[in-house]
């Protein structure tokens, strides 16, 4: 089966590139159909999730070009008003966009209930609530798919009940092209809502107060082309930074904006790191044990959710007792029982995990619970000693682009194996090379 191998114990050290963000390219590859004029979007990752969303996008119509490994041309001039659903667009989170997008293109969309991973029950009573604020009609049909239909969007004052990421986005797409002012309050403010909104506003929409949590947004008539390039992802430099950690290494993360990365920062210095940043990198230096911590995930520009895996799994190697609060889902303890596999001293107890520090952790066979923390535990991995197989590893490629190669570019032995054979070759490589 296919799986990564990995022996643990080498120091990561040297310089990684990051990729765009995902979380970013998702709702901007979605809102790109909502013109009819080509759309040239730049630094898109290369992950299955979205992957997804694209044949999504084709299956409705709009013509994809893809002139190489980072870039789409999308012109969303004959997207059909057709249901969107198929097997990859129940698969994930980010196809819920698409009610957005189309919503606001065609004043009606069909779409199949979001997937994604399962670390909460992720309801969208917000989405919906903001849809329906800008006057459309929103039901659930059988099989599973939610319509939302208006004849006219009107602009509305929205108060969010919770701040969320999807639904601060939905609503923005779906405002976008509505008649009139939409003010939405108490908004999210991640970088990834910045990053679709300077997409839109490039595009010809007229949007304030993104990054701040009162967006005000101003309908017009049409979108037109762009060009645009995706930030790069906060949470794909935030795992090497922690990882770098974990494995007591030394890795320089390029092509960052560390204004993204400031409460990873800032957790990374108290616990006993040197990280040092440029205008676009942070480097990241652990040469002894470090100290134990808390940390509660909040929304931006608190401690992401995102990032909750990797923290814990490096505070599971600190001295001291840690605890970790989980504030935004429910469900995201589920690699603990994974960790302590490896030797962790970690139990649960409602939304809080404690952790007493381990001197280190040892190999294990393991399963990646969802996409971060699957990251996480390749992370616990390298800095285990001994041999470890993870599996399930098509959860961490939904949103890390070449993991195991990036990994091994900073002096990892990790290698994606799917035979006995492969397994064999790999360990045998690993050996060489720790002996040569
Ligand atoms: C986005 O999910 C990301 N996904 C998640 O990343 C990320 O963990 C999350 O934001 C928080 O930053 C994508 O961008 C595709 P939310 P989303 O709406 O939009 C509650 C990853 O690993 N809520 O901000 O689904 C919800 O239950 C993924 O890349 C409602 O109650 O998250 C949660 O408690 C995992 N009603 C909180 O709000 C709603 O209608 C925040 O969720 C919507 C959300």
């Amino acid at each position: 089966m296919e799986h990564y191998v990995v022996k643990g114990g080498n120091p990561l050290s040297g310089e990684i590139e990051i990729g765009g963000a995902k979380n970013a390219a998702l709702p901007i590859l979605a809102a790109s159909i909502m013109s009819d004029k080509p759309v040239t979007i730049e630094n898109v990752p290369d992950v299955s999730d979205i992957r997804a969303l694209i044949g999504a996008i084709e299956e409705i119509g709009a013509s994809v070009q893809h002139p190489d490994r980072h870039t789409y041309v999308i012109n969303g001039e004959n997207v059909r008003r057709d249901p969107v659903d198929s097997e990859s667009v129940r698969k994930i989170r980010g196809s819920y966009y698409l009610i957005g997008s189309l919503l606001g293109k065609h004043k009606v969309a069909e779409v199949a209930l979001p997937g994604g991973c399962n670390i909460g029950l992720r309801p969208i009573d917000q989405h919906i609530k903001g849809f329906r604020a800008l006057g459309a009609d929103v039901r659930m049909i059988p099989p599973g798919h939610v319509i939302a239909e208006a004849d006219e969007l009107i602009g509305s004052h929205i108060y969010m009940d919770v701040v969320s990421v999807g639904a601060t986005i939905n609503i923005i797409m779906a405002a976008v092209m509505a008649k009139g002012n939409t003010i939405i309050e108490n908004a999210a403010k991640e970088p990834h809502v910045v990053d679709l909104v300077n997409f839109l506003n490039s595009m010809g929409a007229r949007i304030r107060g993104a990054g701040t949590d009162v967006i005000r947004i101003r309908g017009v008539e049409r979108l037109h082309g762009t060009e645009y390039s995706i930030i790069p992802d906060q949470i794909e430099a935030g795992t090497f930074m922690f990882a770098a950690a974990a494995t007591k290494g030394d890795v320089t993360i390029t092509g960052v904006i560390p204004k993204h990365l400031e409460c990873l920062t800032a957790k990374l210095i108290e616990v006993g790191c040197e990280v040092m940043e440029s205008d676009d990198s942070v480097r990241v230096v652990a040469n002894k044990r470090l100290e134990h911590t808390n940390v509660k995930t909040l929304p931006y520009p608190g401690f992401p959710t995102d990032m909750q895996p990797q923290i814990s799994i490096l505070l599971g190697l600190s001295r001291g007792t840690s605890i970790v609060t989980e504030s935004i889902f429910e469900n995201r303890f589920k690699y603990i029982d994974e960790l302590t596999k490896m030797g962790a001293s970690a139990r649960v107890e409602g939304n809080t995990a404690i952790i007493e520090g381990v001197s280190g952790y040892t190999g294990a066979n393991i399963k990646a619970p969802d996409l971060r923390a699957g990251a996480a535990l390749v992370t616990a991995a390298l800095a285990a000693n001994g041999y470890s197989d993870i599996y399930d590893i098509h959860y961490i490629e939904r949103g890390y682009e070449d993991f195991p190669e990036k990994l091994r570019a900073l002096g990892a032995c990790i290698a994606k194996v799917n035979s006995a054979e492969e397994e064999r070759r790999a360990v045998n490589e690993f050996n060489f090379r720790v002996v040569g």
